[in-house]
């Protein structure tokens, strides 16, 4: 008999590295989210799936929906390949928009073992957004750009709405250039006409850009791009700046997140907010994906805005506070070494705010136990500005330190630390500031460790708050 969404889900809880309140499909490989939009009140979110097994492959759309963005309900798969289509050997990513009132997506079409012939395509949803019907004039845009060469680099649309039609970003490369985003504009999302480059970068921005997404927030515009930089890693990048005659300007830049997550995808809610979601990709070997038979994590979605500095500033939706458990809080205290905490957990929701003098550091080490070594650290440095996440294990009876990552992130004078950590299982997302993000995937040898220190030298610990989270499943 066929196992039903909601059993897997139940046989791989056991797991202690899956996610409890995370989005993940109940088996199998997700990559990039895919088609985020709120439709009829409900938030449809589709990702890359590969129903057949927990490695990238043979890419469909899989569907779920929230009335939240916290809470998911598996749907059947939304999308799959169409033998001797112009998507025959993937559906690669795209968005969803609402047209003449009904959901309309925009997707990529590959064609070719190697995935060499990349084509737009576009289908339309019922009126419950469950069931697709791909148009029969797919594919609507197979022809790549002359600025961009020869290249089989040519994906991800990205549509939004203008007063003079709709709009559509796709990211590509330039060869011996670096990473291109291409501008198309149509009246009904079937014909489109080339605009030209919209934004093209250099070397130092990576030589393949995939997923832009491209907005007004607040008076300003705002370009994301997924870098690939050629290798299996990739990093997200965002500009801001001003748009005019189909062109982009940036103003500044940054880096979106500094750790694993990757091919974000944002969306306008009814609320008028933008939420973004992000892939938290795997950071284990393809051997430990399969014996996992899951792979990949969606981000608990964040809400958007900017700073006067044009800096992209994230917080965790709010929404996620209603499903907090139960609850601890610390205030006030002058941290000289370690404080083990009374609190536990392998998820949870974390909010501290620290004063860390000029030379003083401060941070949190998560699913510890005791004076065992192994456990995960998370430290901010003041004198060298930096923000450090690390797993500590024990090796030949030392405590090493293993998947470090350290990143910048500069204070004002007087401005405290705030940091917002979501841990749970091998996910551990972590925003400062609301500015700096830095995801990551850190797999725990110990099923036991759930406990909580505080660390810090010349430091004050302003207030933490600690909460537990359930799990979103039943
Ligand atoms: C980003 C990406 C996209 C592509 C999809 C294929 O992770 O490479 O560019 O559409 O994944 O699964």
């Amino acid at each position: 008999m066929t196992e039903l969404p909601a059993e897997i889900r139940q046989r791989l809880q056991v797991d202690f590295h899956r996610p409890r309140y995370h989005f993940l499909p109940p088996s199998n490989w997700m990559n990039d989210p895919n088609g985020l939009i709120q439709w009829k009140g409900q938030y449809h979110l589709f990702y890359q799936y590969n129903p057949s097994g927990p490695l990238w492959g043979n890419i469909h759309w899989g569907h779920t929906i929230s009335d939240d963005l916290i809470h998911w309900r598996d749907l059947p798969i939304a999308l799959a390949p169409t033998p001797g289509g112009p998507d025959e050997t993937g559906v690669f990513s795209g968005c969803a928009v609402a047209y003449e009132g009904q959901p309309v997506i925009i997707y990529t079409g590959t064609r070719g073992t190697r995935h060499e012939i990349q084509t737009q395509c576009v289908a339309t949803g019922t009126d419950d957004g469950l069931v697709w019907q791909k148009h029969a004039q797919n594919p609507v845009i197979h022809q790549v750009p002359p600025e961009a060469g020869q290249t089989s680099d040519f994906r991800d649309p990205f549509v939004w709405h203008e007063a003079d039609g709709w709009y559509m970003v796709l990211g590509s490369r330039i060869k011996d250039q670096g990473g291109v985003i291409f501008l198309y504009r149509s009246n009904d999302l079937i014909n489109w006409t080339y605009l030209g480059p919209l934004f093209t970068g250099d070397r130092r921005h990576g030589v393949i850009w995939e997923c832009p997404n491209f907005f007004k927030l607040d008076d300003r515009w705002v370009l994301i791009i997924s870098s690939h930089l050629g290798t299996a890693t990739g990093t997200v990048l965002y500009f801001v700046g001003t748009y005019e005659n189909h062109r982009f300007t940036p103003t500044s830049e940054g880096v979106l997140d500094f750790g694993t997550l990757y091919a974000p995808l944002s969306f306008v809610d009814d609320q008028q907010r933008r939420v973004l979601i992000g892939w938290l990709r795997e950071a284990r070997s393809n051997g430990e994906q399969e014996r996992a038979g899951w792979s990949g994590v969606q981000s608990i979605p964040r809400l958007l805005s900017l700073d006067d500095a044009g800096r992209l500033h994230m917080a965790p939706v709010p929404e996620l506070e209603t499903i907090r458990g139960a609850h601890r809080h610390w205030e006030g205290i002058a941290l000289q070494g370690q404080i083990t905490l009374d609190a536990q957990g392998q998820a949870l929701d974390i909010a501290a705010t620290f004063s860390p003098q000029a030379n003083g550091s401060c941070g949190l080490a998560l699913l510890a136990a005791g004076d065992q070594p192994e456990r995960i650290e998370i430290i901010y440095q003041a004198a060298t500005g930096q923000l450090i996440v690390r797993k500590v294990v024990a090796e030949f009876g030392h405590s090493q330190s293993i998947d470090s990552r350290v990143v910048p992130h500069t204070l004002q004078p007087d401005e405290p630390l705030r940091l917002r950590i979501l841990l749970d299982g091998s996910v551990v997302e972590i925003i400062a500031n609301e500015r700096t993000s830095l995801s990551s995937r850190l797999y725990p040898t110990q099923i036991t460790h759930n406990q909580v220190h505080l660390l810090g030298e010349a430091t004050t610990l302003n207030s933490l708050d600690i909460w537990e989270m359930p799990s979103i499943w039943q």
